[in-house]
């Protein structure tokens, strides 16, 4: 099976008040895990790489996994590039086979972010994969590129950044954040911005990042089992499904699958001391992570059915 792009996915998911869930991926298990969530709610999904993730699993052992993965499973499938840092890295990836990239020039000022994002569309578009931009700063850690506070994304600059660039979807800062540890207070996001961009950019698919609920059953199994994770804090549920009832049409959840995989895996270790066959371990890991999967379809993507 072909990789295939986000465009199609986007469009029936904007018109259909639901999101594709865009799931970070660095190994065979976690791949399998996803799809195989996917398979069983018969949904549409991304699978994506950061670049160190690229780096850890290789390019070209990425693409090729993906496309025998989805074609054994039997899920149709975008690969795409997360947090892309440079048009290097696209190429590369590009190149290697992915069929969407992420250009992540948020770090540097609007004309900078519009002049790289640019760059990288003209490329992509010219070999056939779609691009993913970012606009706004979200608080915590993004690959490499690390902020201690929000800033927002101005609505009027998300629309001139799109009209200018071309490109194919926007990431969005309404108050999500990275990682396992959002908040100190409570989690708040802006849907007041998030409606602006949408009434500004009719039609166009919004991306949120940093989106994982941070389980605190995932946690607590971590923690019993030998782990020490505290203050881990995420994105409440039901503000991600009205989110993806809205413009939003892509949401990125890379945490909360390391969680229930690291849980499981602990858990295992822990009630089979004798087990040294990695294929137990890294199973409970993976059957943790369709758990999960099936459970982000069902409670915050609405996305269930949504494969042709
Ligand atoms: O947004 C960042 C992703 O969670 C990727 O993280 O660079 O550790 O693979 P990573
Ligand atoms: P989380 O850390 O909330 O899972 O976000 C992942 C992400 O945005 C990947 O790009
Ligand atoms: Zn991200």
């Amino acid at each position: 099976m072909a990789l295939i792009t986000t465009k199609e996915m986007f469009k029936k998911a904007y018109e259909g008040g639901y999101a594709i869930g865009a799931f970070n991926i660095s190994d065979l298990e976690q791949l399998q895990g996803v799809l195989e969530g996917a398979k069983a709610k018969n949904s549409s999904v991304i699978i994506q790489a950061s670049k160190s993730a690229i780096e850890y699993a290789g390019p070209h052992t990425l693409v090729e996994m993906v496309k025998a993965a989805s074609d054994e499973i039997g899920v149709d499938v975008a690969l795409h590039l997360d947090h892309g840092p440079s048009l290097e890295a696209v190429k590369m990836c590009v190149e290697a086979g992915f069929s969407s990239v992420m250009i992540d020039g948020s770090h540097y000022d609007f004309e900078e972010n519009v002049r790289i994002t640019k760059e990288v569309v003209d490329y992509a578009h010219a070999h056939g994969v779609v691009v993913e931009a970012e606009l706004g700063v979200l608080a915590g850690v993004e690959d490499e590129v690390s902020s201690d506070v929000h800033k927002y994304t101005d609505p009027d600059e998300a629309k001139e950044f799109v009209e200018r660039t071309g490109v194919d979807s926007l990431a969005i800062a309404i108050g999500t954040s990275h990682g396992a540890f959002k908040f100190k207070g409570e989690a708040e996001l802006k849907f007041d911005i998030l409606e602006e961009i949408q009434a500004k950019l009719p039609g166009f698919p919004i991306v949120l990042h940093g989106a994982s609920a941070v389980d605190q059953n995932s946690v607590a199994t971590c923690n019993e089992f030998g782990g020490n994770i505290a203050g881990a804090k995420g994105i409440p549920v039901d503000m991600l499904r009205k989110a993806s009832s809205m413009a939003v049409c892509k949401i990125n959840m890379d945490t909360d699958l390391r969680l229930a995989m690291t849980a499981a895996i602990r858990k295992y270790l822990a009630e089979n001391p004798a087990q040294f066959d990695p294929r137990k371990y890294l199973g409970a890991g993976r059957a943790a992570i369709q758990a999960v999967v099936e459970s982000k379809i069902e409670d915050v993507l609405g996305s269930a059915n949504s494969a042709k």
